[in-house]
């Protein structure tokens, strides 16, 4: 069998062309929660940062959710449905246990020439979907590719434990990666685990409830993530201050900002989205992205960094240039 092959000097760039975020209407605030268990906003607020998450009610699908994610980084990117050439969703909270999510999502969006598929890389799952469009587009295979993170985390949550009721939340991130501008696209990603911590973090089939050793959890995540993004700026040459924008797996302030603080990055230019999704695992690097784009903090070639760290361990890390299209209009410096 013989792999397409492009010529490189005609290898498309890949780059993220549009972003969309979807929450479920059910806002559940740090008082309610505090009404019916042993905790407070006070500590909540200190230790985590978070302030609301979002739930979906029994009878709302992620699919929905997703599929509406996905349409909003379509219209965001100026492309159609039917343009989509694979549709990757990173979760690990599908409706079913099997089929996955990605064949519901792609018929609510007419999305009818796309492959479809789910991935599970736990919190890391959107940025293993995001290398592997850039591959797919670089390489020829693919044009445009739709990539989320999609989570219905409060479906495996215990309700009743304080320790972890307070942390998760449930949401839905997409891009749209399709050629862009040449350049820097998408750079080189770097991936690690270890699976001697597994145990650390972890929800069961039969019982399906997220377990968390925090500080264990706390500790490798700050150490890990903070490495995983100096190797991802060594390995495509680019300075800490050359980053535009940071995007740190959105688990916990305290480990945002003691990640930016141990790279040098000032806090302005890093996503506190926690504060309102709180942790929705592969969810949450898309949903923050789309934050920012919002809020003014991203313009076309803005480059961004973005990094994750969650159960298996498995982390990640990698570089993107944010909406670097040629027919977008060009920053002025
Ligand atoms: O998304 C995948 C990656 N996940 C993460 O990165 C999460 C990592 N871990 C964390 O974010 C933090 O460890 C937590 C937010 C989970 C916990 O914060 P912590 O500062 O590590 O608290 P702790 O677990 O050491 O608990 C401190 C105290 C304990 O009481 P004692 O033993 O000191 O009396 C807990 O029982 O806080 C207590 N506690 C609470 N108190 C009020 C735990 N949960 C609560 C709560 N309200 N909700």
């Amino acid at each position: 069998m013989t792999a397409p092959t492009t010529p490189s000097a005609a290898r498309p760039t890949p780059t993220i062309l549009g972003v969309g975020a979807a929450l479920p209407a059910q806002l559940i605030t740090n008082a309610q929660l505090v009404a019916r268990l042993d905790t407070s906003d006070e500590w909540i607020v200190r230790r985590t940062g978070i302030r609301e998450r979002r739930h979906l009610e029994a009878a709302e699908s992620l699919a929905a959710l997703t599929a509406t994610a996905c349409a909003g980084a379509l219209d965001d990117a100026g492309h159609q449905a039917a343009e989509v050439d694979h549709l990757i969703i990173a979760t690990i909270t599908p409706d079913r246990l099997t089929p996955g999510l990605a064949p519901a999502v792609a018929a609510r969006l007419g999305a009818e020439h796309a492959g479809v598929v789910d991935i599970n890389a736990a919190c890391a799952g959107f940025l293993y979907g995001l290398d592997q469009a850039a591959a797919l587009i670089e390489s020829g295979r693919a044009r445009h590719v739709l990539v989320c993170g999609a989570e219905a985390l409060s479906r495996i949550t215990d309700h009743e434990d304080r320790a972890t009721a307070v942390l998760f939340g449930d949401g839905a991130g997409a891009v749209l990666v399709g050629p862009g501008a040449p350049g820097r696209g998408i750079g080189a990603f770097e991936f690690g685990y270890d699976d001697g911590l597994a145990d650390t973090l972890y929800a069961e089939r039969d019982v399906r409830r997220l377990q968390m050793a925090g500080q264990q959890v706390y500790r490798h995540a700050v150490a890990r993530m903070t490495e995983a993004t100096q190797q991802v700026l060594a390995r495509n040459g680019v300075s800490v201050a050359e980053v535009d924008y940071f995007v740190a797996h959105q688990a916990n302030a305290r480990i945002v900002s003691a990640v930016a603080d141990a790279l040098g990055v000032p806090h302005e230019k890093v996503s506190f989205n926690v504060e309102w999704t709180a942790n929705t695992s592969a969810a949450s690097i898309p949903l923050a992205l789309a934050a920012a784009e919002r809020d003014g903090l991203l313009a076309p070639g803005s480059l961004v960094g973005m990094v994750a760290f969650g159960a298996g361990f498995v982390w990640a890390a990698g570089l993107a240039s944010w909406k670097d299209t040629v027919t977008q209009p060009q920053r002025s410096t």
